[in-house]
């Protein structure tokens, strides 16, 4: 957030008191709780920034009143933790990930198929996928070099806690400024560029649409509904909100819904400590084994 944007919220939410500790605490508590996401003390004006203007809307004077509201009302507890979240992302975000599909991946796929040892499905998962981007960016990576004419089925499901980027990422709409973060063969291939009253925006095209299933998972909950195994999974830049405890149990659950030889990606400042059952085969990525006996992945970045 930009500093003038920051004073505007500020100036916006005059008539709220500042957090006090004990409220600070309250919310960080629930929010952890709900979301895995721990925000230490230096994160106070963090809180205040992004919730003061919503208990001014509702027309509460404290985060006191407003933590009574959200820990007894559904929906304002999905809308606060909309606003808690940091929901930065790009197309083709940390390029290397997708240097890999490309170089290694796919091309085992490809191999694996051929000898008749796989069949021609994928399936890839974006843990924590913002506003779409990155599944997206999965899915222009996949289908160009797996396409349906070849017998190549793709699947992508696309995850997130907040509602808001949710929303977005259905849609499969951005900006049009996105489109310099898309190498312009596919972006011919796979988006479409608004004319008239959808001048100045970027939209998948169905092709690219119909292999993107966009649901709400909270990576905190101690089961994920999300069918079966995956070859590829993405958590990144997801993780890095949470404490070691609480990473650490999501990526056994992650680690759990891979295929065999499955990779798992994540963000370029997220190491893994050893996981049963994932080893480290590049910076940032993880594949399945077959365990042997004690633990097997390595340190991450
Ligand atoms: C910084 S974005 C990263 C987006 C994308 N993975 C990337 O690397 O560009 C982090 C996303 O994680 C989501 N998130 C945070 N806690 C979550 C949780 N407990 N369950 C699911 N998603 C969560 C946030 O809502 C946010 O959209």
């Amino acid at each position: 957030m930009k500093p003038g944007s920051v004073q505007r919220e500020w100036q916006e939410a005059a008539g709220v008191s500042d957090v006090t500790p004990a409220e600070f605490d309250g919310f960080r508590d629930l929010i952890r709780r709900q979301v895995g996401i721990h925000l230490n003390h230096s994160k106070k004006a963090l809180l205040y920034g992004r919730l003061a203007r919503r208990i001014r809307e509702l027309g509460l004077q404290s985060f006191g009143q407003y933590l009574q509201r959200v820990r007894e009302d559904d929906e304002e507890r999905t809308r606060m933790i909309d606003r808690i979240t940091t929901n930065e992302t790009r197309f083709f975000r940390e390029p290397q990930h997708f240097a890999f599909l490309e170089a290694m991946l796919i091309p085992q796929w490809l191999r694996a198929a051929a000898a008749g040892v796989r069949q021609r499905q994928v399936r890839a998962w974006s843990a924590g996928c913002s506003t779409g981007e990155e599944p997206y960016s999965l899915a222009m990576a996949l289908l160009d070099r797996l396409p349906a004419r070849d017998g190549w089925s793709v699947d992508i499901l696309a995850t997130d806690i907040s509602t808001r980027v949710l929303d977005i990422a259905r849609q499969a709409t951005w900006s049009i400024e996105r489109a310099r973060e898309i190498a312009p063969r596919l972006l011919k291939g796979y988006m479409l560029q608004g004319v008239g009253s959808q001048a100045g925006k970027l939209r998948a095209a169905p092709e690219l649409r119909q292999v993107v299933r966009v649901e709400r998972v909270n990576l905190s909950d101690s089961a994920y509904p999300v069918g079966p195994a995956f070859d590829v999974v993405f958590c990144r830049n997801v993780l890095i909100y949470f404490e070691a405890p609480e990473k650490r149990r999501v990526i056994e659950r992650l680690a759990g819904h891979l295929a065999p030889d499955g990779h798992l990606f994540v963000g370029h400042a997220e190491s893994i400590h050893p996981v049963q059952g994932l080893s480290c085969v590049g910076p940032t990525v993880y594949a399945k084994r077959d365990a042997p006996e004690g633990p097997t992945a390595k340190g991450g970045t």
